[in-house]
């Protein structure tokens, strides 16, 4: 069953039927100011921090997506009202009809009814911290039409997520007030003329206005029957204390013909309603705002562009999963409708492994966020797993995380840095191979050098932090020479504590590799030989204690006890997904042996919605392996489709030189698939989500936790640097696909360090990989291709076989 399609020439995905098994989301925003909104206009807003600063409220967990931000529409003459979006007011779908738009940092309801053609464009200008809702009515019928607008927000009920529930302190003080179109709304007595200090404006001027909600709900309605909509009227309330919201109405007159283009601004700061209502009264400057948030993305997505035999490879890559890959840069895991802000923090390897999918579309906001990982690092090694980085931000010390001090804790710095028992074992190590990754896209070598402070104390240059989460991994290791587990690792539910984790070691092994190679280009000989004798070490201690002989893969892992983790003895997690394609991403695993344990990964993990975890699923409570054991069966990381790691085994595949075993790992986990089978997926499939149930779940097949997922970010790595295989070196761009057989090529046009490349990939052997000859703007050349002139335009030919 399908809900809707994807439009490539928009970079849209159009739904058709709002009645879609869940709220199927999309973000707007790229800086500070972020909304999460679904199909039918749910969602909140919130500044900077969802956990801190809420500027819209929603209602977690609830069945139905609601509040929301929402324009009504009535009838005058007839009392007949509906919504622009299907919900809240839900007009039968024989009756009217609804269709959205989920475009990059923007979404346009457009709704058909009763000779009424109504629009609603919500998105977020870049350089102003506001929601613009660009509205258009027309009369499609032959008669004049009164018509009314009513919007709808509700405001947040305190700064703080949690407390939208139930806090009970902003009944008395916090309140509206209105002035000349604009319903401001201040929480706790102006502390901050910014923070704390939200409003919606309108560029009419209203006839009647609502600040507080039940005057505009009515007493036992809801936002699907609101009284002041119902009667044609808001009462003119706004006041201090009670619930609040903003509703703006007007009444148009429309001849048959005719329509009428107005914004809603739903912003932050106090002052900016009455200025942005002024400047946005002219419709130019909200098309030119809109212009602006098209270039961002046209900018963006022109930096890497393919066009192969897989349609569904190609509206992905070269819109959806860059998008969605950038939307966790930015906002990590903070805010959707599953993460609703209840943690402020960056998750230290969810944001190291974002970081690498984007240098070449966000160098700046890479970079910046590499700092903050590294401010984040203990002069141990070892990451601060869950933290603020205006915490560590020298510039904001001051100030952070939020001027409200009565609501905001500011933690000591015994709170924020925690020690080896709350460390994960993994999270530092990710950090490697994405600096790498920076430096190589943009030759930035001086970041390597930069002086970056330690959480803890101290300072030392980007070099010496890397050393620094080496050596610790180096240092934390078991009986067997293998990582220790400590509280996790990737893998959060793994929780061995003194126990050994196979999957850290070849992460290790990985981060390894990547930083002997930049020792080397840097000319740093001793340290390049000492870390290799590290790796050394490490290999040998993973090849001699974590290959099952029996299974023909690497366990993953050993219990404090020295149990081993993963056997093919076993009757439950037999073999696990992290440490066998973690084993050949890293080149740890000779041919043969990764050969084989990739076999298995196929044969034991496989399904036709993506690679299970770990197979079969513990249903046996087992506190020596940690709370993945108290998980129910096929579910999240207890042997669920967990989609994070999916990527990894198609760059594994991709490095044993199996392009046709790493399209049908991808093909199988692609969303974009699933298109027409809603009714198993439910979420939405445009987005990558954290799980799938697996198949020890009745639901298995059931997509859940969509957007702030690290597999987006992997699976963009994974097919632009593996599968297509254009990397991205110090001096150099390397060419060297992984494709399926059947393939008889691809092109690509990539930008890299102002030059473009426009590449042509031919397959005539039906080989997947191994490259035959390569031409660069017409002559034969051998190897990598050295870094154009800047402004140059250059036509690269690939042949192999
Ligand atoms: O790796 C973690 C991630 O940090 C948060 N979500 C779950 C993943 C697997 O446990």
């Amino acid at each position: 069953m399908k809900y809707g399609y994807f439009d490539n020439e928009n970079r849209e995905y159009v739904i058709t039927r709002p009645d879609a098994p869940a709220p199927w989301t999309n973000y707007l925003g790229t800086e500070k100011f972020c909304s999460v909104i679904s199909h039918n206009a749910g969602g909140y807003a919130f500044y900077n921090s969802p956990e801190y600063n809420r500027i819209t409220k929603f209602r977690t967990n609830a069945s139905f997506d609601r509040p929301g931000h929402y324009v009504y529409l009535r009838d005058d003459d007839t009392g007949d009202y509906w919504s622009i979006s299907w919900q809240p007011v839900a007009k039968s779908l024989n009756e009217a009809n609804y269709e959205v738009r989920h475009g990059l940092s923007y979404s346009k309801f457009r709704c058909e009814y009763s000779s009424i053609v109504a629009t609603k464009t919500l998105f977020v200008p870049k350089g102003e911290d506001v929601e613009i809702w660009d509205v258009v009515i027309r009369n499609t019928g032959d008669t004049p039409r009164k018509i009314s607008a009513f919007s709808f927000v509700e405001f947040s009920f305190s700064h703080i997520a949690s407390d939208n529930q139930n806090h009970q302190m902003s009944l008395y003080s916090a309140g509206t007030s209105y002035q000349q179109g604009v319903i401001e709304y201040d929480l706790f007595y102006n502390t901050d003329e910014f923070e704390g200090f939200y409003y919606l404006a309108s560029t009419f001027e209203p006839d009647s206005y609502d600040g507080q909600r039940d005057q505009f709900l009515g007493l036992y309605r809801d936002e699907s029957n609101p009284i002041a909509v119902e009667q044609g009227q808001c009462s003119n309330s706004a006041q201090t204390c009670y619930n609040h919201c903003g509703s703006l109405h007007k009444q148009f007159e429309l001849q048959p013909g005719e329509e009428v283009r107005f914004a809603y601004l739903l912003g932050i700061g106090k002052g900016n309603g009455q200025r942005l209502r002024q400047h946005y009264q002219k419709p130019h400057n909200v098309d030119s705002a809109f212009a602006q948030i098209q270039q961002h993305w046209q900018q963006r997505c022109d930096q890497f562009q393919v066009r192969s035999p897989n349609p569904g490879l190609d509206t992905m890559i070269n819109t959806w999963t860059l998008y969605q890959a950038e939307t966790c840069v930015v906002w990590s895991r903070f805010a959707s409708f599953i993460e609703v802000g209840g943690r402020t923090g960056l998750g230290y390897r969810d944001t190291a492994q974002d970081a690498i999918s984007v240098p070449h579309t966000n160098p700046d906001k890479t970079r910046k966020r590499l700092i903050d990982l590294l401010r984040g690092q203990v002069q141990a090694g070892y990451g601060l797993h869950l933290f603020d980085p205006d915490w560590f931000d020298p510039d904001k010390a001051d100030v952070a995380p939020s001027k409200s001090p009565t609501v905001v804790p500011t933690p000591s710095n015994e709170d924020k840095i925690h020690g080896i028992k709350d460390t994960c074992s993994d999270d530092h190590l990710w950090l490697i191979p994405t600096i790498c990754r920076y430096v190589m896209e943009t030759g930035d070598h001086d970041f390597i050098d930069q002086v970056i402070p330690y959480a803890d104390g101290g300072e030392d240059t980007v070099y010496q932090h890397m050393k620094a989460a080496l050596d610790f991994s180096a240092l934390h290791v078991g009986q067997s020479g293998i990582c220790k587990g400590l509280r996790a690792d990737w893998n959060d539910c793994l929780n061995l504590g003194g126990g050994e984790s196979a999957m850290v070691s070849f992460l290790h092994f990985w981060a390894l590799q990547e930083f002997i190679a930049l020792a080397q280009y840097r000319g740093k000989t001793q340290d390049a030989e000492h870390y290799t004798r590290m790796a050394a070490d490490v290999k040998e201690a993973c090849e001699s204690e974590l290959w099952d002989e029996e299974g023909g893969w690497y366990i993953r892992g050993l219990t404090q006890q020295g149990d081993k983790i993963g056997t093919a003895q076993q009757t439950e997690g037999r073999i696990h997904l992290e440490s066998n394609t973690l084993a050949v991403l890293s080149g740890l695993a000779e041919p043969a042996r990764g050969q084989q344990a990739m076999d298995a990964v196929d044969q034991h993990l496989f399904s036709d919605y993506g690679l299970h975890l770990n197979a079969p699923s513990f249903s046996t409570p087992n506190d020596d392996i940690g709370f993945v054991t108290r998980v129910y069966q096929g579910v999240k990381e207890n042997g669920a489709i967990f989609s994070h790691p999916n990527p990894w085994a198609w760059v594994a595949e991709a490095k044993l030189g199996r392009g046709d075993r790493a399209m049908k790992f991808y093909d199988a986990l692609n969303p974009y698939n699933q298109n027409d089978m809603i009714e198993k997926r439910i979420a939405e499939p445009y987005s990558y989500v954290q799980f799938v149930m697996g198949r020890d779940h009745q639901d298995h097949g059931r997509a859940n936790h969509p957007w702030l997922t690290g597999t987006s970010g992997w699976a963009y790595f994974a097919v632009t640097n593996f599968i297509l295989g254009i990397r991205t070196g110090f001096d150099a761009l390397t060419i060297d696909p992984c494709i399926p057989t059947d393939w008889p090529g691809f092109e690509v046009t990539r930008q890299w360090r102002g030059a473009r490349y426009v590449i042509t990939v031919e397959n005539p052997s039906g080989v997947s990989k191994g490259v035959k000859r390569i031409q660069l703007n017409g002559s034969a050349i051998e190897g990598d291709i050295l870094a154009q002139p800047q402004g140059t335009v250059n036509h690269v030919v690939v042949t192999l076989g």
